[in-house]
């Protein structure tokens, strides 16, 4: 079984990972015809929806001497530079006028590109895929969707700023024993409830399943989906490059989350938190209660990640130990199989062989 603690590496690459979808920003924070900066992956990106509503995400850089087109004007249609005033079609890039040119001039404007990305809206979110230079030819995957279970639902956001590397917020994402420490409240359980755990987790393509099980008894929400008097069941899944989905389901009552950790930059990432649910629908102010609840749960986790930020700025050593780490560690496999795939060409060979169990006490 190896050794029984894996030191972290400290001196990798910035180990972010290209051909993936990104969420960028959320959907209802672009305005009509606003531009938006935002970052991914360290790439500083304009992104808007054009005035017919397709999103689009260019590179925050005109081609042309590199002034951010952020800081251009946009009329619904074509995107101004501040600087000369090309004009750019913003979901292909392509350039549409130099006002400089003189009518007979030989430079054909629209053969001059912004560097454009793939954008989509899906769940409330606008989409970025970052391709990868080094696999230029591997065509653009769909965007990711939450999966839904029913016609009718609601859907929520939340979101917070981690001062970390994204790989910190990923493992914090499925670390299960920070739960007892670290999420302490009364409406969801207290450091007494810690107790031994033993979960089955099977490869999935990109990831890995926790095998659909009964909730532990000692989370209180699940607890309340007693209520139904239906068998209770959960799976959650972890998909490069950090995605972790969960499903609850009860009879035909369900919620399904994603939390994505999507990194900004090499030092900052961003959780994203979307919930879907059918569940309880007589309740009034259930999305209210549910987003108070769900930012506190989120703010437990980011006030512990500053805190680690501050730990390792002075670059300590660090470890994974089984079997509460092992998560981790499958994760750290999977990115290094994903990256050796995009070296050779060969498909990913996936670190986890088959169903394995697993013990800790949380
Ligand atoms: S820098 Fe953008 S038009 Fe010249
Ligand atoms: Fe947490």
């Amino acid at each position: 079984m190896g050794t029984p603690t894996t030191p972290i590496s400290r001196n990798a690459d910035d180990g972010l990972l290209c051909g993936f979808w990104y969420p960028a920003i959320r959907s209802s924070e672009i305005h009509g015809g606003e531009l938006r900066q935002v970052t991914l992956l360290g790439v500083p990106l304009v992104v808007g929806r054009t005035a017919a509503g397709n999103p689009f995400a260019m590179r925050d850089a005109c081609p042309h001497r590199g002034i951010p087109l952020s800081d251009g004007n946009f009329d619904g249609k074509l995107v101004e530079c501040c600087y000369h005033g090309w004009k750019f079609e913003p979901v292909s890039g392509q350039c549409r006028e130099i006002p400089s040119l003189m009518p007979d001039s030989r430079l054909n404007p629209e053969k001059i590109y912004a560097k454009a990305f793939p954008a989509e809206e899906n769940d409330g979110y606008l989409w970025v895929y970052i391709p990868d230079p080094e696999a230029p030819s591997v065509p653009t995957p769909p965007a990711p969707r939450l999966p839904v279970f029913s016609q009718r639902y609601k859907i929520t956001q939340l979101a917070a700023d981690l001062p970390c590397h994204v790989d910190h917020g990923i493992i914090g994402l499925m670390d299960p024993a920070h739960g007892p420490f670290v999420h302490q409240a009364w409406w969801w359980r207290t450091r007494r409830s810690i107790r031994e755990k033993e979960k089955t987790f099977e490869p999935i393509p990109n990831g890995f399943r926790i095998i659909p099980h009964a909730p532990s008894a000692n989370s209180a929400p699940y607890r309340l989906l007693g209520v139904y008097g239906k068998p209770i069941t959960t799976q959650i899944d972890f998909v490069l490059p950090n995605m972790r989905f969960e499903q609850i389901h009860c009879g035909d009552y369900w919620f399904s989350s994603r939390t994505t950790v999507t990194p900004v930059t090499a030092s900052h990432c961003r959780i994203d938190f979307c919930a879907a649910w059918n569940i309880f629908a007589h309740v009034p102010f259930l999305l209210s209660i549910f987003r108070f609840f769900g930012s506190r749960f989120i703010d437990q986790d980011t006030q512990t990640m500053i805190k680690q930020a501050r730990g390792l700025k002075h670059n300590p050593p660090l470890m994974l130990i089984d079997d509460a780490d092992r998560p981790a560690k499958w994760y750290f496999a999977l990115k290094a199989a994903y990256q050796e795939s995009r070296r050779t060409g060969e498909p990913i060979k996936h670190p986890i062989a088959g169903p394995t169990t697993l013990h800790w006490r949380s």
